[in-house]
C-alpha cells in the first residue's frame, strides 16, 4: 500500500531549516525559519522560564492528565495577555481558553470546530499569509480565499484594497487576521486603520480568527494587542490563537492556547463543550509543560517583570538589526533601497527577491530564505552575519 504513496514535497519553510541544518558550509547563515536568535547567534532559553522551571521540577508531584482543556490559570493569564487584566470580556466570563500545542494546535482546533459547526462558512486570508494558513484550514476541509493585503511595491499595506476586499466577504464567512507583525511581510495595520476594520466585520457580521504569534515582539505586550482589542469592541463574538513559542522562546514545548469570546458566558461555556469534544478526538489533551512554565511566569509578579523585560530585549535587537540591515546595504547595494525595512515590524519581512534570486543564495552563498516573496527572518540577523549577509544579497540583486 505504501509503495503507491506519491512523495510530497519538503515543506515551505521547515523543510529549509532541514536543508540549513544538512549543509557542510561553515559561514551558512539561516534567515528562513522563524526562530530568534541572540547577537551570539543562540537561541536562548529564557532567564524567567528557566526559573520557573526550576520552582516546577520542586513543586511538581505528578504527570497525571490535564482537563480537556488544559490547565485553568494559564486560560486565565492568556486572556489577561490578550485583553488586559479586568477587561469587560473577562470580567463577563465571555470568554474561553484551551490550551492547544502550540499556535499550529489552536488553528487547526478552531478549523475543526468551524468546519464542522458552520461547514459553508469560508475563511479569507490575507494575500500573501503563513504557507501554513491555508493548508491548515484546507485540511480540516474549509475552502480557504483570499482578500487583498500588500501593495504593489511589496512593501506597504494597501489599505483601501484590504477594507473594500473585506466589504465583499459574504456575511458569515471567517477572515484570518494577524494580530501584529505579519507574516511573512512584517506590515501591519496602524491602529485607526484597526479601527475601520473592526467595524467592517462587525457591519458584514464577519467571524474575526485572530493569529496571535508574535505578541511582543512588535511596539510592546500592550501595543501589540491594541488591533484585537479594536476588533473586540464591535464584535462579540471572535477567536484567537496564540502561540508562545517566540515570545516566551518556547519553541518545542508546543505552547499555544485557543481563545473563544462569546456574547455572554453561558454561549462560551456551552462553546467550551464543543471546542472539547474537538480536542478530546484529536490529542485528547495537551502536555502540561510549557502551559505550566507560561502559567508560573505570568502569576509571579517577580518572573514576569523578567520576562517582560527579556521580550523588550529581544524586540530592541530585532529592531536594531532593523536599523542595520537597511545601512549595510545602502553601503553594498545603494541602487536597491531597503528603506521600508524598519518601517516593518516582528521577525519578518519581504525582500522582494525573486525566486531564482533566493535560490541562487541558498546555492551559492549558503544562504537561506523564503522562496515566494524572499521572506527574511530579521531575528536570524546578527551583528556578526550581516556583512556576508548583505555581500551575498548584493550579489544575486
Ligand atoms: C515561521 O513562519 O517560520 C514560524 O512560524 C515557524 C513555522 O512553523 O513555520
Amino acid at each position: 500500500m505504501f509503495d503507491a504513496l506519491p512523495l510530497a514535497p519538503p515543506d515551505a519553510i521547515l523543510g529549509l531549516g532541514e536543508a540549513f541544518k544538512k549543509d557542510p558550509n561553515p559561514k551558512k547563515i539561516n534567515l528562513s525559519v522563524g526562530v530568534y536568535k541572540d547577537e551570539r547567534g543562540e537561541t536562548p532559553i529564557l532567564a524567567s522560564v528557566k526559573d520557573a522551571e526550576r520552582q516546577l521540577l520542586e513543586k511538581e508531584k505528578s504527570k497525571g492528565y490535564l482537563s480537556i482543556e488544559g490547565l485553568a490559570d494559564y486560560g486565565s493569564r492568556v486572556q489577561e495577555l490578550l485583553f488586559g487584566a479586568g477587561h469587560e470580556i473577562l470580567t463577563g466570563g465571555r470568554a474561553i481558553t484551551a490550551q492547544t500545542p502550540g499556535g499550529t494546535g489552536a488553528l487547526r482546533v478552531a478549523a475543526d470546530l468551524l468546519r464542522k459547526h458552520f461547514p459553508t462558512a469560508k475563511v479569507w486570508v490575507s494575500k500573501p499569509t503563513w504557507a501554513n494558513h491555508p493548508a491548515i484550514f484546507t485540511a480540516a476541509g474549509q475552502k480557504v480565499e483570499t482578500y487583498a493585503y500588500i501593495d504593489a511595491a511589496g512593501q506597504g499595506l494597501d489599505f483601501p484594497a484590504m477594507l473594500g476586499a473585506l466589504k465583499l466577504i459574504p456575511a458569515g464567512d471567517i477572515v484570518l487576521l494577524h494580530a501584529c507583525c505579519h507574516n511573512p511581510t512584517g506590515i501591519d495595520p496602524t491602529p485607526q486603520q484597526w479601527q475601520e476594520i473592526a467595524k467592517v466585520m462587525a457591519e458584514r457580521k464577519l467571524l474575526p480568527l485572530v493569529d496571535f504569534a508574535y505578541q511582543g515582539f512588535g511596539d510592546g505586550l500592550a501595543e501589540d494587542a491594541a488591533g484585537l482589542r479594536e476588533l473586540a469592541k464591535l464584535n462579540p463574538e471572535l477567536l484567537v490563537c496564540s502561540s508562545f513559542s517566540k515570545n516566551f522562546g518556547l519553541y518545542g514545548e508546543r505552547v499555544g492556547a485557543l481563545t473563544l469570546v462569546a456574547e455572554s458566558a453561558d454561549s462560551a461555556q456551552q462553546a467550551l463543550t464543543q471546542v472539547r469534544v474537538g480536542i478530546r478526538t484529536n490529542y485528547s489533551n495537551p502536555p502540561i509543560h510549557g502551559g505550566a512554565l507560561v502559567a508560573a511566569v505570568l502569576s509571579d509578579p517577580k518572573l514576569r517583570q523578567q520576562w517582560d523585560a527579556e521580550v523588550t530585549a529581544m524586540r530592541s535587537r530585532i529592531h536594531q538589526m532593523r536599523k542595520l540591515f537597511v545601512e549595510t546595504m545602502k553601503a553594498k547595494a545603494p541602487k536597491h533601497d531597503f528603506s521600508f525595512i524598519v518601517r516593518q515590524r516582528g521577525m519578518f519581512s519581504f525582500s522582494g527577491l525573486s525566486n531564482v534570486q533566493v535560490d541562487e543564495l541558498r546555492t551559492k552563498h549558503a544562504v537561506y530564505v523564503v522562496g515566494n516573496g524572499g521572506r527574511i527572518n530579521v531575528a536570524g540577523m546578527t551583528a556578526n552575519n550581516m556583512q556576508a549577509l548583505c555581500d551575498a544579497l548584493a550579489a544575486v540583486l
